[in-house]
């Protein structure tokens, strides 16, 4: 199969790439080397392929690129937290306008699939149960809330303990910044384009990536990197609330494996399918502090209370969708990974040679 991989040098796409020409596909790949994300040399692992250098919401590249491939992985966005208005126009530019040139491009040169990568910040906060009143959705922690050590959201209506639960795909959807909503208008604006081609697209949402390649010391570094710097320079990993969050910590090998099986499943006709992309095995940000210093032989975890406004308390992925539809479980296990993840080549600012 040909493909058209957009976001082929970043964490995620470098990885489907290789992966695409393990299992005998073609990748065309595309990449616009922002450079908040890359700075310097690009990486070994990006020369193997044949990589253009290019924007996503260049027309005219795409209608070139496009000649002859089946399916489009579409990898490019603006990445981070996209906390500041200031950001806004960049984000919805790259990410919104970027998906609307390239759906529009896609329906000219008669290509019908899609698999778009999307993200659990769609969900805003995780899935709560009220023993009274059910499922209920919390309102923001307030920076108050976050100093004064009520990490946990309450109910609503009765102000009651809540029980962090599975969150499906079908769970409402609250995107709490820039970034958050541009993942969501791209799911959009894809359901739109699958309405009206005929075409298929799986959105595929992923929960927490880690492994080899993560960006290092970018304001993007999710925070398994971030840890991993800190120990690295012989420093406590500096765990936010009380470190008893939970994500699902999921292994870069495994997201590009869903990528391969999304771009290869029979695809749901004239719809998007959004699926959650996890490792099934929650667990605590602490507990992920705890495991890296330990593999890396640093100093114990540091447990500086406080948070980030907008953070999330829990998000834990229900991983069924993903195993029913695409045939996908996580293959790689936390501890694995982990203790992996001490010594795993990190990708340093690049830039594309001249
Ligand atoms: C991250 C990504 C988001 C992506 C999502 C799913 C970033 C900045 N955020 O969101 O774009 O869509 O995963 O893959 O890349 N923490 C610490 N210490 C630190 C930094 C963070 O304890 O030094 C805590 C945070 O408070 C949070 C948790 O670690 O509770 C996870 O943070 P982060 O890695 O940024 O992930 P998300 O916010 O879940």
């Amino acid at each position: 199969m040909r493909v058209l991989l957009t976001g082929a040098a970043g964490f995620i796409g470098s990885q489907v790439a290789d992966l695409l020409v393990a299992e005998g596909h073609e990748p065309v790949a595309l990449d616009a080397m922002l450079p908040q994300a890359h700075g310097g040399q690009l990486p070994d692992w990006s020369r193997r392929h044949d990589l253009v250098a290019g924007d996503v919401r260049d027309a005219r590249l795409l209608d070139r690129l496009l000649s002859g491939v089946d399916a489009v992985c579409h990898q490019a966005a603006m990445v981070g937290h996209g906390l500041d208005p200031s950001d806004a126009p960049d984000y919805t530019s790259h990410n919104d306008y970027g998906t609307a040139v390239l759906l529009a491009a896609m329906h000219r040169a008669g290509v019908t699939r899609l698999v778009l990568a999307s993200s659990m910040v769609v969900y805003g906060e995780g899935r709560y149960e009220c023993v009274t009143h059910g499922v209920v959705r919390p309102a923001c922690r307030s920076v108050a809330d976050l100093t004064a050590g009520r990490y946990e959201p309450a109910c609503p209506r009765c102000g009651g303990t809540l029980a962090p639960a599975l969150v499906p795909e079908d769970a409402r959807l609250e995107p709490r910044s820039t970034y958050a909503a541009t993942k969501l208008a791209q799911e959009h604006l894809a359901a739109a384009w699958a309405r009206q081609t005929g075409g298929s697209a799986w959105a595929l949402r992923y929960h927490n990536v880690y492994g080899p390649r993560m960006p290092r010391d970018t304001p993007y570094a999710g925070v398994a990197s971030i840890f991993r710097s800190a120990l690295a320079a012989g420093l406590p990993p500096r765990v936010f609330e009380d470190g008893r969050q939970r994500r699902d910590f999921v292994h870069v090998t495994d997201v590009a494996r869903a990528n391969l099986l999304a771009l290869t499943a029979t695809p749901p006709p004239g719809g998007l399918v959004p699926v959650n992309v996890c490792s099934g095995e929650p667990h605590t940000v602490g507990e992920l502090a705890a495991t890296l210093a330990e593999a890396m032989a640093g100093p114990a975890p540091l447990i500086v209370g406080g948070g980030r406004a907008a953070d999330v308390r829990h998000v834990v992925a229900d991983p069924r969708r993903a195993a029913e539809l695409l045939g996908y479980t996580a293959q790689v296990g936390f501890a694995e990974g982990v203790a992996a993840f001490a010594t795993d080549p990190l990708r340093e600012p690049a830039a594309l040679a001249a």
